[in-house]
């Protein structure tokens, strides 16, 4: 089955594994999930990496492993919220007696249990024991508090145990922990943080879960360009590209939806633009930049986040002909001038309103981001995110199948200032919208949209093309 086409294809899950012999058995629980298409992140408690090494979760995930509730990620974030606020569902398997009643009690002591208390996402739970521990009666109360919380538990099953006897208390097949999975997420949008949400419904997967928009941009201005520049030879041609609009306008459609008043600067798109943007129309790069001009005034810059999706021109017709040029026999030879990067034009008016705020305010540090169409490599994508001084940029191979231009599908890497890039699969393009603006939200949070460079960041993809 290609992954694209599982039953969790696009789906971000957490995967929390706690200290039982059966740890060994989330290897390949964890392959069965991406086998359907999934996205997986670790959580371990320190006992459940006795069992199982953090490398060949890590090596297979292609994520860290977050394991230690006191240690914060390379990029200042903190693992289990992070993982909280970007996960679809969390599953625990296998759970232990000892991880089900920190649960039930709502101790935090490791990273899935605090990971589950900070969401709201479905959360699925197998638990694997021996069969004397399942069945006495503290064990029973927390596997019914915990559903009582709506988490779906996956029951053990009957059979020989790790120590040697036989009974109810081995971890429940891959199968069923899979099914399950896909069944608690039918129908549940991802739901965000806990912030006044009810466990209970939220978590429901014998219930119908809920549906709860996150208002997590509102207050915030977003500016998206999409859709590609023309640049007029005569009044009835002109120079363009393939692009048409649908990346920039997922981003802009995402960002209303979380609450951001939308600025949407278009340059030739098919794709509709949501209800609700604020539509700029600038078809050439010279009204691109006059539109980004007048919203980054000597002042400060009129919003928080840039996403710079457009495929702006980099040559424009050196004269535009004022009427029809007319077909002639011995062709047309066209002068061409390059464009200025507007990107770049940007963020240096941005950075340098930073620097020199006006008295008395103060200075508001948007995120930037840019796009990065490449073809074959992605190996100049961290140049371009340097050169062009923004805090993100989001790379594609543009000849890769459902990576190109007028795809519903996308297949990106996000480069960044502070963190190694971080290959995405392949998502639909308002997947990629939502994970990015999850991205830029947590430099929002941050309270600086370019934190200082840590020094060089490895890129496997120039590591690959050199
Ligand atoms: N961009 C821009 N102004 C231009 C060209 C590109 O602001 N004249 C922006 C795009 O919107 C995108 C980013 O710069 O966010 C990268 O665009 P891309 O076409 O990949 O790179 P270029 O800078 O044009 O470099 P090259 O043509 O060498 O790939």
């Amino acid at each position: 089955m290609s992954a694209a086409a599982g039953r969790l294809a696009g789906r971000r899950l957490g995967l929390g594994i706690t200290g039982s012999i059966a740890a060994y058995k989330a290897v390949e629980l964890l392959r069965a999930f991406q086998a359907e298409g999934a996205d997986v992140r670790v959580l371990m408690t320190s006992s459940a990496t006795q069992f199982v090494g953090t490398l060949t979760l890590e090596t297979l995930s292609r994520h860290p492993v977050d394991w230690d509730v006191m240690s914060l990620q390379p990029d200042g974030r903190i693992g289990h919220i992070t993982t909280a606020h970007d996960v679809e569902a969390i599953v625990v398997a296998p759970a232990t007696a000892r991880w089900l009643s920190a649960m039930a009690d709502g101790l935090a002591e490791d990273t899935i249990t605090a990971a589950c208390l900070a969401t709201d996402v479905p959360v699925v739970v197998a638990p694997a024991m021996d069969g004397g521990m399942y069945t006495h009666p503290a064990t029973a109360a927390n596997v019914a508090r915990l559903r009582e919380f709506g988490y779906l538990i996956v029951d053990p099953e009957e059979g020989p145990l790790a120590s040697g006897m036989t009974g109810r208390g081995r971890l429940a097949s891959i199968d069923r922990i899979v099914d399950a999975t896909v069944e608690a997420l039918a129908g549940a949008r991802r739901t965000g943080s806990s912030a006044g949400a009810s466990g209970a419904a939220a978590n429901g997967a014998a219930s119908t879960p809920t549906c709860t928009a996150r208002a997590d941009f509102a207050g915030r201005h977003v500016v998206v360009t999409a859709g590609g520049t023309m640049e007029p030879i005569d009044p009835v041609r002109f120079i363009g590209n393939r692009s048409t609009g649908k990346m920039g306008i997922a981003v802009a459609a995402e960002a209303l939806d979380r609450g951001a008043r939308v600025t949407l600067i278009l340059g030739g798109y098919t794709a509709e633009p949501p209800a609700g943007a604020q539509v700029v129309v600038a078809e050439t790069a010279a009204a691109m930049q006059a539109a980004l001009r007048g919203l980054t005034p000597a002042g400060g810059p009129a919003f928080d986040v840039l996403v710079m999706a457009a495929a702006v021109a980099d040559f424009t017709p050196h004269t535009k002909a004022t009427g029809k040029i007319a077909r002639g026999a011995d062709g047309l030879k066209l002068e061409l001038d390059a464009t200025p990067d507007l990107l770049k034009e940007t963020a240096a008016r941005v950075r340098a309103a930073d620097a020199t705020p006006p008295a008395g305010s103060t200075p508001r540090r948007p995120v930037l981001v840019g796009f990065a169409a490449e073809t074959g490599s992605l190996a100049r994508a961290a140049d371009k995110l340097r050169a062009k001084g923004v805090d993100l940029l989001v790379a594609n191979d543009v000849t890769e199948p459902g990576s190109g231009f007028g795809t519903d599908t996308n297949h990106v890497t996000i480069y960044s200032v502070d963190a190694p890039p971080e290959e995405l699969p392949l998502l639909s393009k308002r997947q990629v919208a939502e994970r990015l603006l999850d991205r830029i939200f947590v430099r929002l949070d941050a309270g600086s949209g370019t934190p200082p460079a840590r020094g060089p960041v490895p890129d496997p993809h120039r590591e690959a093309a050199t």
